[in-house]
């Protein structure tokens, strides 16, 4: 059945891919973003579809989920992703981080329930276990204490409220990797500055020993988690309520990310070695035990997302 749904941050990276699923799947998709990280070029596919309409509004916007349903009386669901999504940015602005990952979406998620949407679908991160030694980390670990930056503490406390309330899903996202990720920044995912460097024949940079690792997920996974979620998989699994890991349960370390991007993009095998940078954790692994019961399962090979990662860069 077409549904209509809400999709904030649909100018960032994996907004734009879950927008373009959602149209492709015949559903209609009312798009919110405000350019603080998106960008016009990632609504290039969509843009002029019929079933498209996109508002440039902050979700900080007081009684932006009302106004939207009075336009859209068939708004039923809310994939909310618009945020604050740099670490460091964060640390520099912890009121804004506050208002936007954590008020903003709290004030939409009690709008959302009050109007009986059927689903309310938030993003979370891994950061809202700061540096988590148990490893692979479960869901039950996050506690009020550990996390590392207002970054992680806003998503932390958006989840929690979320579990809660009783209403709501919230995903919490391991290290997401793919076409349209930004390489500009110098905060940018691993994965694409490691790209970028590699296209550009420059040497890889890494800081600390390179034996620090992550759980790396291809961002067509991340869509199906978020449809399988909002109850609208074509394999009818979902929907689901309270809060998943999404990730892959195996962690890759940075040295072997490095050394597959350098043979893809033909990059000189050189590393530059620099200090380990401070708040960087270690490891990162997240248990997937719920997200698979509920039969999530990645599709994309590691290889296979970084191989279509790097044709993608190098267009
Ligand atoms: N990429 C990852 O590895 C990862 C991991 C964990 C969680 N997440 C979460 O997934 C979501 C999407 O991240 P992404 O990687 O696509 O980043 P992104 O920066 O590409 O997308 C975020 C989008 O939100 C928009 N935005 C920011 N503030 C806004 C505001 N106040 N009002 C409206 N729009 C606003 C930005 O302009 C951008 O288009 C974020 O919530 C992020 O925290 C991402």
């Amino acid at each position: 059945m077409k549904k209509t749904c809400l999709v904030t941050g649909c100018a960032g990276f994996i907004g734009s891919h879950l927008t373009q699923s959602l149209l492709d799947q015949g559903h209609a998709v009312v798009g919110v973003d405000n350019f603080a990280s998106g960008y016009v070029h990632n609504m290039e596919g969509f843009k002029d579809n019929d079933d498209f309409i996109f508002y440039e509004k902050s979700i900080t916007e007081p009684h932006l989920l009302e106004r939207l349903k009075q336009k859209h009386r068939e708004l039923d669901i809310v994939f909310q992703l618009a945020a604050v999504v740099s670490v460091p940015y964060s640390v520099e602005n912890p009121e804004l981080t506050m208002q936007v990952n954590f008020e903003a979406n709290r004030n939409m998620l009690d709008s959302a329930r009050e109007m009986g949407l059927s689903n309310y679908i938030f993003a979370g991160s891994a950061a809202e276990y700061g540096n988590e030694e148990r490893l692979p980390v479960k869901e039950e670990y996050a506690d009020d204490a550990q996390q590392l930056s207002p970054y992680g503490v806003a998503k932390y406390l958006s989840s929690s409220y979320i579990e809660k309330s009783g209403y709501g899903c919230a995903l919490r996202f391991f290290n997401i990797f793919g076409p349209r990720q930004d390489p500009t920044s110098q905060y940018s995912g691993v994965i694409s500055r490691f790209v970028e460097f590699g296209l550009a024949g420059k040497n890889m940079v890494i800081f600390g020993d390179g034996d620090q690792s992550r759980d790396f997920l291809y961002v067509s996974d991340v869509v199906t988690s978020y449809l399988i979620a909002a109850g609208l998989d074509s394999e009818g699994r979902g929907p689901l309520a309270g809060i998943y890991n999404v990730g892959t349960g195996k962690n890759r370390s940075i040295l072997e990310l490095a050394s597959i991007v350098g043979k893809l993009t033909s990059a000189p095998q050189e590393i530059d070695f620099r200090p380990e940078r401070a708040g960087d954790i270690k490891h990162s692994c997240a248990d997937v035990s719920k997200i698979t019961e509920a039969g999530f399962k990645p599709e994309v090979a590691f290889d296979l997302g970084l191989a279509r990662t790097v044709e993608w860069a190098g267009k």
